[in-house]
């Protein structure tokens, strides 16, 4: 491999790719030639930094310097001040990168100092569509050592005895799935890996396809030779063209170095792999209606038993596991079971990465050891609330979760504690809520995922769910009846009782959450036809103050519903009988003089 003084590493991750960083980067290539640098440094474009609430991202090496929310004209600055003459150009730095004078290393950034990288290590750091940097930083290693000093009864020791517990939702020990499969007897296996990603607001599965597509086959070609596998199939979503375009070039390039295919390394072990592309149903993430969904039928799920371990994929044994619980697979082979166990709690072993979303100045991606809590992914990696405002609570788990309120913010996170708290670890969307969210609109908002995203196969679900999200929307709306909340409370313990597959028995936890500890939120609501949190429009009253208003009409001329009178210079007045509440009266106020209470 060709070396170089500089490289530049473009973020090439959905969220950056959409703010133009293939422009940045092309616009690098050509500031380079022009300056007859180009067989010195070298522009890599690679998958995501975690940092994508500052993007686009590029980090330039071997200084490691941190650039943010970069615009392509700021290119040919980076160039001639940086690359020609070797002054970083300070104010394009990501603020928390530099100490006085000196440049942090990256791993004493704030954002990055409590994260363990393990399913992420690659992304960001090697460019996803060249195979020799995968090989570079240890790739292909752990299949060669899997297939070379192991046998397969070994490899799930080891899987076993890591303590890996499935990421993509339950935490199902990953060694006992895998064992479970060896031991049945067949012609034909397979491995599936679910890459689906169906929660609202999770995409780390996708960052992990995008940014180290490579990890994900060496992992399945790894858990092949453990069950007795020769055929892979990635159940990837449409809606990820980079995955999908990165997952296919990884496979040619396997395929193109004997990594995948007949014969692996000489091995005699064959093993291949097979893009499904899904249509984005959320349902389809379920096991079962997954495995239908590769057979070319309708994404239903089925019952179980028989379990797929037993007969899966066109009735044969079967084993599916999540992108990211892949993604640890190849570092445990390596670096051994004691390694990986080493890490996280007593029942939940290693790291899990987090979608932050919501209230959050960092919104990104962060790999945390399990065990760590609300607080410190919050206010240390998080960078806090914006605004300084309160935390309230956090939601986790997606349509099957639920919230960790304030009171909780210090316990540490790992599935026994998440599902004790009334919530559940999901894939890992984490999405951050501060004083202005009301809890009866957040439970609405789940409910109505649900209820659009309910195959109907079985009664409780198709029509429990959407008796759920009526009584929601009267709440909401101000028409609640005393009795609702045991109404809701009767119904969530009997779909969660009844439904046929994981979608139906997680849909109340939302609802049930957030009635544990905001039930006064619900009372509110009903009783004194209040929003505490100020969302539910219906519930509000828009209000002129006395001391603010100066009388300049100005609220009274932009009122689409002729609601406001007054005289000049007097203050004015909100009918509230034919106010439609748009809000923008509040908005036009130059003295803002008007409140929604
Ligand atoms: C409605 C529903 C949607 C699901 N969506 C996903 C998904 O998008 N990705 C995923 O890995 N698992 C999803 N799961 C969990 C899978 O059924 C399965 O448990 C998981 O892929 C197993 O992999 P793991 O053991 O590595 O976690 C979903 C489950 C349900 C009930
Ligand atoms: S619980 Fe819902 S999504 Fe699952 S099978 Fe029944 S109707 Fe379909
Ligand atoms: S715009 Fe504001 S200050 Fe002017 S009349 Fe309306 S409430 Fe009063
Ligand atoms: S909220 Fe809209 S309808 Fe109501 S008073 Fe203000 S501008 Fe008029
Ligand atoms: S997509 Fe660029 S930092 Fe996440």
């Amino acid at each position: 491999m060709k070396m170089y003084r500089s490289h530049i590493m473009v973020c090439k991750g959905t969220g950056c790719n959409s703010s133009s960083s293939e422009l940045i980067a092309q616009n690098f290539e050509k500031e380079l030639k022009e300056n007859g640098l180009e067989n010195e440094v070298i522009v890599e474009r690679t998958g995501c930094f975690g940092l994508c609430a500052l993007g686009p991202v590029v980090i330039v090496y071997p200084e490691a310097a941190f650039y943010s929310q970069i615009k392509p004209e700021d290119v040919h600055e980076i160039v001639t001040e940086h690359l020609l003459k070797g002054r970083v150009v300070k104010r394009l730095l990501y603020h928390e990168s530099i100490d006085g004078d000196r440049l942090k290393p990256l791993d004493e950034v704030p954002f990055y100092q409590k994260q363990v990288r393990i399913a992420l290590r690659n992304c960001g750091v090697i460019n996803p569509e060249n195979i020799d940097e995968y090989i570079a930083f240890d790739g292909y290693k752990a299949l060669t050592k899997a297939l070379t000093e192991m046998n397969s009864e070994q490899v799930i020791d080891t899987i076993k005895r890591s303590g890996l517990r499935g990421r993509g939702g339950a935490g199902f020990p990953t060694g006992n799935k895998w064992e479970f499969a060896a031991k049945v007897k067949d012609d034909q296996k397979y491995v599936c890996c679910n890459a689906d990603e169906g929660d609202p607001g999770a995409f780390m599965d996708r960052s992990v396809l995008e940014g180290d597509p490579h990890a994900v086959l060496e992992a399945m070609a790894i858990a092949g030779f453990a069950i007795g596998a020769s055929q892979g199939y990635i159940y990837v979503r449409a809606e990820y063209p980079i995955a999908v375009k990165r997952l296919t070039i990884a496979i040619g390039q396997a395929r193109q170095y004997g990594l995948l295919g007949k014969n692996i390394l000489g091995t005699g072990f064959d093993f291949d792999i097979e893009l499904r592309l899904g249509a984005g149903a959320f349902v389809c993430g379920e096991e079962t209606a997954l495995m239908r969904s590769i057979e070319g039928k309708r994404g239903m799920p089925t019952p179980r038993p028989p379990f797929p371990a037993v007969k899966g994929l066109f009735a044969k044994p079967t084993i599916l596991n999540n992108v990211e619980t892949l993604a640890n697979v190849c570092q445990i082979i390596l670096k051994g079971a004691e390694w990986f166990s080493s890490m996280g709690t007593e029942k939940s072993k290693g790291t899990k990465v987090f979608a932050l979303g919501g209230k959050i100045n960092n919104t990104g991606l962060v790999e945390v050891p399990m065990g760590t809590t609300m607080r410190e992914i919050i206010y240390d990696i998080g960078g806090g609330i914006p605004n300084g405002r309160p935390y309230k609570a956090a939601q986790t788990g997606g349509p099957s979760g639920g919230c960790i309120p304030a009171s909780e913010i210090d316990v540490p996170i790992d599935y026994d504690n998440l599902i004790a708290l009334g919530s559940m670890m999901g894939s890992g969307g984490l999405i951050v809520m501060d004083d202005t969210t009301c809890m009866v609109d957040i439970s609405r908002f789940f409910l109505d995922f649900t209820v659009d995203e309910s195959c109907g196969k079985c009664t409780p679900c198709r029509e429990g769910t959407k008796r759920m999200l009526e009584i929601l929307e009267r709440i909401c709306e101000g028409k609640g009846e005393e009795g609702d909340i045991e109404k809701l409370e009767s119904l969530a313990r009997s779909i969660k009782d009844t439904a046929l597959c994981g979608l139906g028995q997680t849909a109340p936890n939302p609802i049930l959450s957030t009635l544990k500890y905001f039930r006064d939120e619900y009372e509110a609501h009903i009783r004194d036809k209040k929003c505490p949190a100020g969302v539910c429009q219906a519930l509000l009253e828009y209000k002129i103050s006395d001391e603010k208003c100066k009388g300049c009409g100005i609220c009274a001329k932009n009122c689409p519903a002729s609601a406001i009178s007054g005289k000049p210079k007097e203050t004015y007045l909100i009918d509230q009988a034919k106010c439609i509440k748009c809000g923008v009266c509040m908005s036009k106020c130059p003295f803002k003089a008007i409140a929604k209470e």
